[in-house]
């Protein structure tokens, strides 16, 4: 029997809202599920229902079948094209009237910062908040450093691509999703740009 209200979050890390699909690749999630595996392995307190699942090889829900789906600092973990294919599959599983909304920390402000500060070591914290190196944990975990920092413009830019005709910026809980304080974090409001559409 059909869902009518299944609301998806891609990348939630530990911070997954309940009544949401959850949706996590990091390996920490498998490793905490063995027996003393979070002892052992000291990984951290994954909740019971987040899901482990790599997005980037597509969404595992029907054409049509979500109401929301919400993502918070997880597209810049993507390049570009296979930001753009999540992207195209998060318009696949949308319902007609279904909500799409982005998260993801600003370049602009990244830059702004980087712009003001006197510090003499100003560059170098720039580029180490960027998290754009690659190292050995990418091996493990796919989607461990960022590949891509997004501003206004291209966030847009990644809606319209996708086949959203009318995305548009939001502010922190500002959003048609009706439980959007469930899931939406304010230590994220300060560094974030916030794009929103429906289908
Ligand atoms: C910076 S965390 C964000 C967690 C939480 N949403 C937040 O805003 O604090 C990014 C999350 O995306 C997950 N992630 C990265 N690539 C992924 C993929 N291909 N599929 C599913 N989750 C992915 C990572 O494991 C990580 O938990």
């Amino acid at each position: 029997m059909p869902q009518p209200f299944v609301k998806l979050n891609i990348g939630s890390g530990l911070s997954g809202a309940p009544g949401w699909h959850n949706i996590d690749n990091s390996p920490t999630v498998l490793l905490s599920r063995l027996p003393f595996g979070r002892k052992l392995f000291k990984t951290p307190p994954w909740p019971r229902d987040v899901r482990h699942y790599d997005v980037t090889k597509g969404l595992p829900f029907p054409d049509q079948s979500v109401l929301y789906i919400y993502s918070s600092h997880t597209f810049e973990h993507f390049a570009w094209e296979a930001s753009l294919a999540v992207a195209r599959e998060c318009f696949r599983v949308l319902q007609p009237a279904g909500i799409l909304r982005i998260c993801v920390p600003n370049l602009r402000i990244a830059v702004n910062d980087y712009l003001q500060s006197s510090d003499p070591l100003a560059s170098h914290f720039f580029v180490r908040r960027l998290s754009l190196a690659h190292t050995f944990h990418d091996l493990v975990h796919p989607g461990a450093n960022h590949s891509q920092m997004f501003d206004e413009r291209s966030l847009l830019h990644l809606f319209r691509e996708a086949g959203f005709p009318q995305p548009a910026v939001k502010s922190f809980l500002k959003s048609s999703i009706d439980d959007i304080a469930a899931i939406e974090l304010p230590e994220r409001k300060q560094e974030s740009v916030y794009v929103e559409a429906s289908r």
